[in-house]
């Protein structure tokens, strides 16, 4: 009886419960005791979260591929399986204490699609593929967005595997300890327009009381590694004016970097999120200190400032304070503005179904920046409960999560004919 009713239905609806019932699911694995989650990227448990999905994708009768960059690709038959497919997707890889929905609501929410259209029986022209992108969010492997960043030819595939991490594992061999070095050549074939869904990751939404942000574009992002290298000693022996320290130097480094956003250059953010101190002993003075710095700005011109001035304020410190420094250049993702045809399709199917929505910029970076360069690309986000994330509590509510993967499925619907 219900089998009937399903293969005689015709428009694909999203089940709210499913959706949110999916993210609990996926959000079990490794979950924090703050009540959010812990998935690094290439870990064992970036693992379990990618097979997890490819279970729900194949029940889905989605066919699953994965690159060389561990890219795993799910796709609907089209009824012209010629066509290029309509791609929408996000990452399963978290911040070390993240949220349950920065990443995992994007690959969610175009499985929903998927099941829904399954669900009504209902085939597109052209193909529809969900995508889960490999080392999103940079936690891990310094730069982030690795294996979109070659599916786009903005990276070559080698220098993304030999990326490695703290410890010194690459992503290369990681990728092939969790067996997910995947044949398929990576990047390289055609994709009609791509859409990722997200939760916004900021207050505007909530604070304006609209359910659907319309992306318009994404600020840049500047990301370096500044390397400090002084002398060890004897913390009790070795007098104050003959050290070489390579944290105290890291430090006032950092405080001159935060007064530029702060207050010298508007428009910018700085944050300097990781540091390693060698040998990193209570009574040895350090002779290394390597940081971290994300800038952002949605002016490239700024980002660039920015960049000579933190350069200048390291090169002065390092000099007053007797320390050598190496200023390393990580990544550089332009500000970028997304494609006009899909804004006006998400701000229709937003229009038809009668959710409130706005038109918003993101802070963040996103998978759907880097696929920008190279496809029709558009975002759709969600509210996020006070605009908190990468945090344990960053939370969502399932009604917005479902509205949000309506509007997807219209626009992929309308995308693939
Ligand atoms: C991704 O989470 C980023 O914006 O850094
Ligand atoms: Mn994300
Ligand atoms: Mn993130």
């Amino acid at each position: 009886m219900i089998n009937l009713w399903r293969v005689t239905m015709s428009v694909p609806q999203v089940d709210e419960k499913r959706l949110w019932d999916s993210h609990l699911e996926m959000a079990k694995i490794g979950a924090t005791s703050g009540g959010g989650v812990g998935r690094l990227a290439l870990t064992d448990l970036d693992r379990d979260a990618r097979n997890l999905f490819i279970t729900w994708a194949k029940s889905a009768e989605l066919s699953v591929k994965v690159d060389q960059m561990g890219n795993i690709f799910a796709r609907r038959k089209g009824k012209k399986p010629n066509l290029p497919p309509v791609m929408t997707g996000s990452h399963l890889d978290t911040q070390p204490l993240g949220g349950r929905f920065d990443g995992a609501y994007g690959v969610l929410a175009g499985l929903e699609v998927m099941r829904a259209m399954n669900d009504a029986s209902f085939v597109t022209n052209a193909p529809l593929e969900v995508v889960v992108w490999t080392d999103e969010e940079g936690a891990r492997f310094a730069a982030g967005c690795m294996g979109v960043s070659v599916f786009t030819g903005e990276k070559k595939l080698e220098d993304a595997l030999a990326c490695q991490d703290i410890q010194g594992a690459s992503i290369g061999e990681e990728l092939k300890r969790i067996g997910f070095n995947g044949s398929q050549s990576c990047g390289g074939y055609p994709v009609r327009a791509y859409f990722e869904a997200h939760i916004e990751q900021g207050p505007i939404l909530e604070n304006e009381e609209k359910t659907i942000g319309i992306v318009k574009g994404a600020q840049g992002q500047r990301c370096f590694r500044v390397h400090v290298v002084g002398d060890e000693g004897h913390a009790g022996t070795l007098p104050m004016d003959q050290r070489k320290d390579a944290f105290q130097a890291a430090a006032r480094m950092a405080v001159a970097i935060d007064q530029l956003a702060f207050n010298l250059i508007p428009k910018s953010v700085i944050t300097i999120g990781a540091v390693n101190v060698l040998p990193n002993s209570r009574n040895t003075v350090p002779g290394g200190t390597v940081f971290s710095i994300d800038s952002r700005s949605p002016n490239d011109k700024v980002l660039s400032d920015l960049e000579l001035s933190m350069r200048q304020i390291c090169r002065d410190i390092a000099k007053d304070r007797n320390v050598s420094m190496r200023f390393e250049s990580i990544s550089y993702t332009p500000p970028i503005e997304f494609d006009e045809k899909c804004i006006s399709e998400i701000e229709m199917a937003a229009r038809n179904r009668q959710i409130g929505y706005m038109n918003i910029y993101s802070g963040a970076g996103h998978d759907a920046c880097h696929m920008s360069t190279i496809v029709p690309t558009g975002m759709i986000f969600v509210p996020c409960k006070d605009g908190v994330s990468h945090n344990e509590r960053e939370s969502a509510e399932p009604k917005d999560l479902a509205e949000g993967c309506s509007v997807l499925l219209d626009v992929m619907t309308s995308f693939a004919g």
